[in-house]
Formats: structure tokens, C-alpha cells, sequence
């Protein structure tokens, strides 16, 4: 059921000869544009009306075929690759790259028929049926099979179709079935936990502590997935099954990825990620990928919508190790999958697609290029919506691809950023089991509790696993990494020793990577580095909040703090923020430890968004990290794009009002080449503005 090929990472080029992912990009030859293409939804004749508009709106890639398995396997064996050949030679023709999907994504009917127990099932024992998408169990040897045979036979029959410039394997892993709970998992399960722990039940008892609750296990054949129980599966069960889960679908993407190397070693395999998902760790994915791609459905209904995709996009280039990355899918204007769907507002999905591009992103891609007349996603915006393109949304679009098009020589530059975030999946999982001290502690939430303040701050941030090289950072932030193995912690340690700067959030570092916490007073494995030591956790009520002021170069701020408290104890660490409050005068809220050649900072609780801001800016100015552009308003983004000989800066407004941002430099207006020599550049609500240096 497993014979998984591992040979699936990149083909790094060899003895100078380009990487399918670099092959990829210079196919494209400038920033791509374009989105999922579904013209099996749609009669033949759309199809030319199709062509030209996608020429109108520079269009270059197009996703195709992600839910085509229905139309080219109707029945068992039966192929039929007619339709999809008609689009691909029209892709050609008009000079636009195929980005063709594996077509896996959604089991057609007539294989549920002859095989339901493909289907997927819930931790309560709900049997998931079909007429959705992604209705399979990822363990199961049926729907492998059945999934596997179908790319051999697409992979041949597309090897030398002119148009394939990039495979687009399964669909969004994991967002709708992140673990399936059927028999069939139950005994992958088994298999999986026998090669983790060598076949060896007594290390399983001991990492999972089994002799809590009377679980000791006698036998691995006696061991289930963690169905709904009476009260709290065991943490560590739970733990390993998220891992499990995530490694069985990795496997579904390498066994497809593994046949699509083997039959068209020259052609670069990505997936697309989806944007914030939990189930999928992306880190340990992005490594098997020739080129990253991610999903991102900001809500414009949000306060600040800007800041968890900018999260994302971090994410996605720490994960690709700095290469360019796709925007494989974001909405034209409104999805259809919330309560209440927002419209994107007329410049905010321009403003929204500068910003990917800001961050890193070669290629802005859209589901869908056509609206859909029927089926679940009509409400879902189009490219091309239903008004047609007589529509500002179409509008846009196109200016939009006027606008990528006239910076071909962006790609091939990159960002460089001087402060890493730490992120860690297998952390995210632990620090989310139930019966914690507090459940308000999410790591999203946390993650951009720290985000937000270092954009406001003005500085560009890696999103990195802990496991990365972090020698060239200024600064390290650390938000909650409740699961530290103490070999990470060895590492953050030397790199404080050596001269780096840290920023450590509350519950970090207490248990190890089978869920169990490490003794002698938290964090245990960064007491040293931190110079702390805490004795017990006090998570706050909803309602509580904390008076809390700065101390010594700080003794300016006044702030509040919630959600969280502990009994803290100074090992060598001094007060930077106190709490103010009757009950906890003077005790510490941050502290500072000077470690080796470096300084630590911890945050034992949760500060409101403009104390964290003035702590971290201490943290950059002692680290010696600078905004990108120094003095921008809060809420424009700046970033730089550089290399190759070149450099571009890209403004962002995400504010409701103007700005007029000097510039200090020589820079000419990329989007506009005969506005040369500009000085100041005046951005309007939702306003955009890429600058050429030099010429
Ligand atoms: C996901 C899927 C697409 C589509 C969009 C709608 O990103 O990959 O097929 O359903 O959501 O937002």
C-alpha cells in the first residue's frame, strides 16, 4: 500500500544545466499571469471568446484540469483525452503556458460506486459521501491505485504537448479532509507508528506515557486512531496521528509526483498550498516541490486583511529557501464560502496582488478565469465574471496584467530580509491539543501578534522552521514554540551566544516532540538563554487585563496585558516591562538577558499591540535592524526586490488615506518609464507604486 518512491526532491540543476523550476520561469519570461482555467464547465464555443480575452489581460499560465477526472476517465479504464487536447493546443497557440493538474483531486462517481470504502470518515465514525470534492481516504489502496494510473497515463500522453510548462499535483491537500479515521487509516496507523518507534511497543508506551489512564498498549495491533471518546484522547496519540495524517497525504502527493519524474523528468511539479492551513506542513512538503505555490483568500471585511496573507507569502519563500513562489489562487473579488462574502473594493485586489509580488511571488494566478454558471462556486467571482467583460472587475484584471507585464525583468530578483519568525507545524498541533492551561493561546492569533507590530515597524520577515539557518538574522522571534526539541533549542541558544538577537513569547519550549514537558522550571531548554525560570502559569480570564509599564530605557510605556500570566523568576534576565496592577506590582512582564555575545528578550504575557510594537523596536534597535523605508506611515508597506543588477521598490497603501512618500535615492517610475527621476511618490487609498533604482 506504501511503496511510496522517495527519490521525489528537486532535480537541482547539475553541473550548470538550469532546475525544472528555473526552467519554469524563464519559459514565462516575466512575472506570470493568469488563473484556473475550467472550459470542460463550458460549451466549445466560449472557448475562442476565452482565448482572446485572456490575450486582452496578457494572460500566460492557466491552471487546467484540476477537476477533470470525471471527463477523462468516465468509466474504469475508459480515457479520453480529447477535450483536454483541444485546450491544450489552444493554449499553444496563443502562446499560453499549461499548468496541468493531476486531475485528482475529486473521485468521478462511477469509482465510489465501485468502491465506497474510498470514502473518507470522521473522528465520530461519519462516513463522508460523495458529491463534494476530495471525498477520499488518503490511506486508501483503491483510490491510490486508481489515482496512480491515471497520472501514468496523463503524464504520457502529455510528455511532449507543447503548452505543459508545469504539473499541478492533487488539489489544496488537506483542506478538506485533513485525517481520515476508517478502518483502512486505522491499520496505515499501525504500520506507520511500527516504522516511527522501530517496532518497538515499549518506546511507544514511553513516548506516548501511556501508563496515564491505563492505556499501556500489549500489542500494536491493539493501538486506533484517536476516534471521539469519552473525555481527551491521549495528547501524544493525537500528536502522532496529526503527523501520520500529514506524512499520508505527502505520500499521495509523492506517489504521483514520483510517476510524473520518472515520465517527465524536465517538466517542474508543484501543489498548491492553501494559505494558513493547519493540517499540512508545509515546511516539510516545500522541499519536494520544483517551484512553491499557496491559495490566499484574504477577507476584506477583516480589520487590517493585509496581515495574515502577508504572513503566508513570509511563509511560502522561507519554505521555498528565498526562491519565487506562486499565487496560485486568490479570488478576482468575492468568494462564496463565508457568511457574509465581501467584495474586493476597486484597487484592493490590484493592492492585494502587489503585495504577493512585494513578498516574493513570480507568478499572480486567480480561481477562476470564468465565473461558473451552475454548480457550488457560482457566487465565487471569476476573472471573467458573469456581468462578462464589460465588468470593472474585468477591467482590473487586465489593467492588472498590463501593469506585471511591463516589469519583465522583476523575476530574478529577490527579498532579503534582516528578522526571521520561527514557525514550527509539529509545535502548531501540540500547542492546539485540548486540556492546556489556557485555550486561548491559537497559534495563528499568536503568530500575528507578533506580525503585526514588526509590520507596522516597517521591517520585512522571514517565516522559517526552527531547524533553519538563523546566523543571518538580526533578530529571531519566537512566538509561543510550545513544542522545542532540545537540539532546536541548542541551536537558538548558539545563535544568541554568537551575537543574535531573540524575542521569546510565553509557553515556549515546554514539552518535546512527543508531548512531554521538559522538567525543572519552564522553558526548561531556554532557561539559560532567557536568564528566567517559571514556576507555574496563570492564564487570565476573558475579561482580566493587566496594567503593565516599561522599566529603565522603556520607563516611558504604559500598556495593558491579557490572556496570560506566570510566576516568573529573574535568573540573570532584568525587568524591560513590569506589571502595574495592585496584586503583581513590579513583577516581570519582559525581560532582557544579556546571553554570550547576544540578548534575549522574553514575554510572559500577552502585551496590547502598541507596547509589543515599542518592546520589539528595542529589540531591532539594539539588534541593529532597520525599517526598509525609514518614517513610512503606519500601514504603507515597503519592500525591496533586488539582484541581478537590479532593484525595485514596491509602496503599498493599505490605509484609507493618501500619502506622499519622499524618497531618498534615485528612482524612476517602473509602471510608467517616461516618469523618470521621481522624488515623491503620492499613494491614494489602496495605492501602488514600483520603483526602478538606477536608471
Ligand atoms: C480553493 C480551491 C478552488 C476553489 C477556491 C474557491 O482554493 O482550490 O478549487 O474552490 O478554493 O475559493
Amino acid at each position: 500500500m506504501n511503496a511510496v518512491p522517495h527519490d521525489v526532491r528537486p532535480v537541482s540543476g547539475t553541473a550548470g544545466a538550469p532546475s525544472p523550476g528555473d526552467r519554469f520561469w524563464r519559459r514565462l519570461g516575466g512575472v506570470a499571469f493568469g488563473g484556473d482555467y475550467n472550459p470542460e464547465q463550458w460549451p466549445a464555443e466560449t472557448r475562442a471568446e476565452d482565448l482572446r480575452l485572456m490575450a486582452e489581460a496578457r494572460v500566460n499560465l492557466v491552471t487546467v484540469g484540476v477537476f477533470g477526472w470525471a471527463r477523462v476517465e468516465p468509466a474504469r479504464g475508459a480515457y479520453d483525452f480529447s477535450l483536454f487536447d483541444q485546450v491544450l493546443d489552444d493554449l499553444h497557440a496563443h502562446g499560453i503556458t499549461a499548468d496541468l493538474a493531476t486531475m485528482t483531486a475529486s473521485p468521478p462517481p462511477w469509482l465510489v460506486h465501485e468502491h465506497p470504502e474510498i470514502l473518507p470518515v470522521t473522528a465520530d465514525g461519519t462516513v463522508l459521501g460523495p458529491g463534494g470534492r476530495q471525498h477520499f481516504c488518503p490511506s486508501s489502496p483503491v483510490y491510490r491505485e486508481r489515482a496512480a494510473l491515471l497520472v501514468e497515463r496523463l503524464a504520457t500522453h502529455y510528455r511532449d504537448h507543447p503548452a505543459l510548462g508545469l504539473w499541478h499535483v492533487g488539489n489544496e491537500y488537506g483542506c478538506h479532509i485533513a485525517a481520515c479515521y476508517c478502518e483502512v487509516s486505522a491499520a496505515d496507523f499501525r504500520r506507520w507508528l511500527r516504522e516511527r518507534y522501530g517496532d518497538d511497543l515499549a518506546a511507544l508506551n514511553d513516548a506516548w506515557s501511556t501508563d496515564f489512564w491505563s492505556q499501556r498498549y500489549a500489542s500494536f495491533d491493539h493501538i486506533q486512531p484517536p476516534r471521539a471518546a469519552p473525555t481527551y484522547p491521549n495528547p501524544a496519540q493525537q500528536l502522532d496521528y496529526t503527523r501520520f495524517a500529514n506524512e499520508t497525504l505527502r505520500d499521495c502527493f509523492d506517489l504521483e509526483a514520483g510517476i510524473l519524474r520518472r515520465v517527465t523528468p524536465e517538466v517542474p511539479i508543484t501543489t498548491n498550498f492553501l494559505g494558513g492551513l493547519k493540517a499540512v506542513d508545509v515546511f516539510d512538503w516545500a522541499p519536494r516541490l520544483d517551484v512553491v505555490a499557496v491559495d490566499s483568500y484574504p477577507d476584506p471585511h477583516d480589520q487590517r486583511p493585509h496581515l495574515a496573507p502577508g504572513l503566508v507569502y513570509d511563509t511560502m519563500r522561507g519554505a521555498g529557501g528565498g526562491q519565487p513562489w506562486i499565487l496560485m489562487e486568490q479570488a478576482p473579488s468575492a468568494v462564496n464560502w463565508r457568511g457574509r462574502n465581501a467584495i474586493k473594493q476597486p484597487g484592493q485586489m490590484r493592492l492585494w496582488s502587489w503585495q504577493a509580488v512585494a513578498q516574493g511571488a513570480d507568478a499572480i494566478l486567480y480561481f477562476q478565469w470564468r465565473q461558473s454558471r451552475g454548480g457550488a462556486e457560482k457566487f465565487h467571482s471569476g476573472m471573467v465574471p458573469h456581468a462578462g467583460a464589460d465588468s470593472r472587475v474585468f477591467r482590473e484584471i487586465t489593467a492588472l496584467g498590463r501593469e506585471l507585464a511591463a516589469v519583465p525583468d522583476l523575476p530574478g530578483t529577490r527579498v532579503s530580509n534582516q528578522v526571521a519568525i520561527l514557525l514550527d507545524w509539529n509545535s502548531w498541533w501540540a500547542l492546539e491539543l485540548d486540556s492546556h492551561p489556557s485555550d486561548g493561546v491559537r497559534q495563528e492569533e499568536r503568530l500575528l501578534d507578533h506580525y503585526g507590530p514588526l509590520f507596522d515597524l516597517g521591517v520585512g520577515v522571514d517565516v522559517v522552521p526552527p531547524s533553519a539557518e538563523l546566523t543571518g538574522y538580526a533578530l529571531v522571534v519566537v512566538p509561543n514554540l510550545y513544542l522545542l526539541s532540545s537540539e532546536d533549542a541548542r541551536r537558538v541558544s548558539s545563535y544568541v551566544a554568537g551575537g543574535g538577537a531573540l524575542a521569546v513569547s510565553f509557553f515556549s519550549g515546554i514539552v518535546d516532540e512527543h508531548d512531554r514537558v521538559h522538567l525543572g522550571g519552564y522553558p526548561a531548554p531556554l532557561r539559560e538563554v532567557l536568564g528566567v525560570r517559571v514556576e507555574e502559569f496563570c492564564p487570565a480570564a476573558e475579561h482580566e487585563r493587566f496594567p503593565v509599564r516599561g522599566h529603565g530605557v522603556l520607563s516611558h510605556l504604559e500598556g495593558v496585558a491579557d490572556l496570560w500570566r506566570e510566576d516568573l523568576h529573574l535568573a540573570g534576565a532584568e525587568p524591560e516591562v513590569v506589571f502595574d496592577s495592585a496584586d503583581w506590582a513590579g513583577r516581570p512582564a519582559v525581560t532582557r538577558h544579556e546571553f554570550g555575545a547576544g540578548i534575549a528578550r522574553y514575554l510572559s504575557t500577552r502585551l496590547d499591540a502598541v507596547t509589543m510594537r515599542a518592546v520589539l523596536g528595542r529589540a531591532l534597535a539594539e539588534a541593529g535592524a532597520t525599517p526598509v523605508v525609514e518614517g513610512l506611515p503606519a500601514g504603507v508597506q515597503a519592500s525591496v526586490r533586488a539582484g541581478a543588477g537590479r532593484r525595485f521598490l514596491i509602496l503599498l497603501n493599505h490605509t484609507g488615506d493618501k500619502h506622499d512618500i519622499a524618497l531618498s535615492g534615485a528612482w524612476t517610475d517602473a509602471l510608467d518609464p517616461s516618469d523618470e527621476g521621481v522624488a515623491t511618490v503620492t499613494l491614494p487609498p489602496s495605492g501602488v507604486a514600483v520603483l526602478r533604482a538606477g536608471d
